[in-house]
């Protein structure tokens, strides 16, 4: 069976190099992004790559002696500087809209990492991340009508160029094959190609590929969210005086340094009042890997004329500041879509010595109420589904405490507060639950484009028939929400 030599170290390279392949996909809406001046741009410029750096050579490393299509590695260069240019207009600007400036960013960044590794390289990766697109999705509906494959519909619609090559390659590998089913041409995974799935989704694994991946399905979900705190208001009405009840149980004085983790649009800085409290003579920095929901902080900063915040687009962790900056670093429900323990090691690391870290999180629920189930069932079988790849949940009773106490924060404290969640509006309770609370991300990054949307948009009516099997008051599902502060230790 053809494998892929281990391209883990270079996939990882890849991503350093802030390159993308296909963060179409993280977008839930395929509309242009580019005028039709810079597509021509990002043709000639693959064309000229090829000439300069493709050789029988470079395809000889990835390929042997797979006939490799002609228009391939052309194809791989185009998607990756349409894509990176993409991505960074998302990361940048919180917009997806690519003007020349972020285009020839793009492009610049291909050629040195095309420099650094090779093309053979690129176009490798290129092959990997697309097979297991391709595979996922067969996986996932068994079958595909080879018309629909080769448009992308279901799993790849924002390319402009057909998916005939790598049909074609899969046929010849041996991982793919045409059937006939009711006079229709099929496409399926032969058995070589599962093995061939888990193995590229291992490396894509391991390289930290598919996390990359999760990560901007969420960030470009909650960019096109814009009115994220009205609908956590309906939902959960009670985040207001919980954000408050934290923020006094904090103790943050006037003048201390801050970090607000995961600070999104700035509702615990703004209306809560974390910025306030700091006052003029100390200092809060907001971070956050979502470029619209800071853009989205910075207008409220501006509006309210506090000068004393300023935001970084960052991860939690990966904190761009040095050991021991912070009297206290602080995040409000973000802790779910992060990695815990580097989370926390990294907000440990930036406090000074006698400072705090804290956190406030809702934790995963002990039962899930029948209306819940009945509606949700769809996701729960996803679930079963898909549970051997681990789930990244909420945090059970005492993960963060304990976490923190490896981190070797002391002192810790932790209070858990009772309170619930609302769902008698069923299209705004899903859109909240998918794509602001970010839930079932992880499940819903491994679902082809098209059953994504399918799924959402059947959860919505599945929502609707509950909604008239069950008197409004009944649609309510408690939560806990828990505090954590442990003090670094002098
Ligand atoms: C549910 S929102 C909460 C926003 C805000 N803290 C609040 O209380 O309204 C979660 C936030 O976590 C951010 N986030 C996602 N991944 C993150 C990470 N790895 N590190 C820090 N924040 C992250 C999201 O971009 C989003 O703004």
């Amino acid at each position: 069976m053809f494998q892929f030599p281990d391209l883990t170290d270079a996939i990882r390279d890849f991503l350093h190099f802030g390159l993308a392949i296909s963060p179409w996909l993280v977008s839930p809406d395929t509309t242009e992004r580019f005028d039709a001046e810079l597509f021509h741009l990002i043709d000639y410029t693959a064309k000229d790559f090829v000439r300069l750096y493709w050789s029988t050579d470079s395809a000889q490393l990835i390929f042997t002696n797979l006939p490799v299509p002609e228009r391939i590695p052309q194809t791989a260069i185009y998607e990756t500087i349409a894509s990176t240019a993409v991505q960074y207009s998302l990361l940048q600007r919180g917009e997806f809209f690519v003007d020349e400036d972020l285009l020839s960013q793009a492009i610049h960044q291909v050629e040195a990492f095309i420099a650094t590794r090779g093309l053979g390289t690129l176009v490798g990766i290129y092959a990997i991340v697309t097979s297991y697109e391709n595979h996922e999705a067969l996986a996932y509906y068994g079958q595909i009508p080879e018309r629909i494959f080769i448009s992308g519909k279901w799993h790849r619609p924002w390319i402009d160029y057909s998916l005939g090559d790598e049909l074609m390659l899969g046929a010849v590998t041996g991982s793919l094959r045409l059937v006939i089913k009711e006079r229709q041409r099929m496409v399926e995974q032969t058995e070589n190609g599962r093995r061939f799935l888990s193995v590229n989704k291992y490396t894509l694994q391991k390289s930290g590929y598919l996390d990359y991946r999760k990560n901007m399905l969420q960030i470009a979900h909650l960019h096109h969210m814009q009115d994220f705190d009205d609908l956590e208001a309906l939902l959960i009405p009670q985040s207001a005086p919980v954000r408050r009840e934290f923020l006094h149980w904090l103790g943050i004085t006037r003048g201390m340094q801050v970090l607000e983790a995961g600070c999104g649009s700035g509702t615990f800085l703004f209306s809560t009042g974390l910025a306030e409290q700091v006052g003029r003579s100390g200092h809060v920095v907001g971070i956050d890997p979502a470029a619209g929901m800071l853009a989205h902080a910075e207008l409220t900063r501006r509006l309210y004329g506090i000068d004393w915040v300023s935001f970084k687009r960052a991860e939690v962790e990966n904190i761009p500041f040095a050991d021991q900056s912070f009297d206290a670093v602080v995040g409000v429900a973000f802790l779910q879509f992060s990695d815990l323990h580097r989370a926390v090691n990294e907000m440990a690391r930036i406090t000074k010595n006698g400072g705090f870290v804290a956190s406030l999180h809702p934790l995963e629920p002990d039962d899930l109420p029948d209306f819940y189930q009945q509606w949700f069932q769809p996701i729960l079988d996803l679930e079963a589904k898909f549970a051997p790849f681990g789930i990244k949940a909420f945090p059970k009773g005492e993960e963060v405490a304990n976490a923190f106490s490896k981190a070797n924060l002391s002192s810790i404290e932790t209070k858990n507060i009772p309170i619930h969640l609302d769902f008698h509006d069923p299209d705004k309770a899903t859109e909240f639950f998918i794509y602001g609370l970010g839930i079932f991300q992880e499940l819903l990054a491994q679902v082809p484009w098209q059953a994504r949307l399918d799924l959402i948009h059947e959860l919505k009516k599945r929502g609707e028939a509950i909604k008239a099997r069950y008197h409004s008051n009944e649609l309510i599902f408690p939560i806990t929400v828990q505090m954590v502060k442990g003090f670094r230790k002098e």
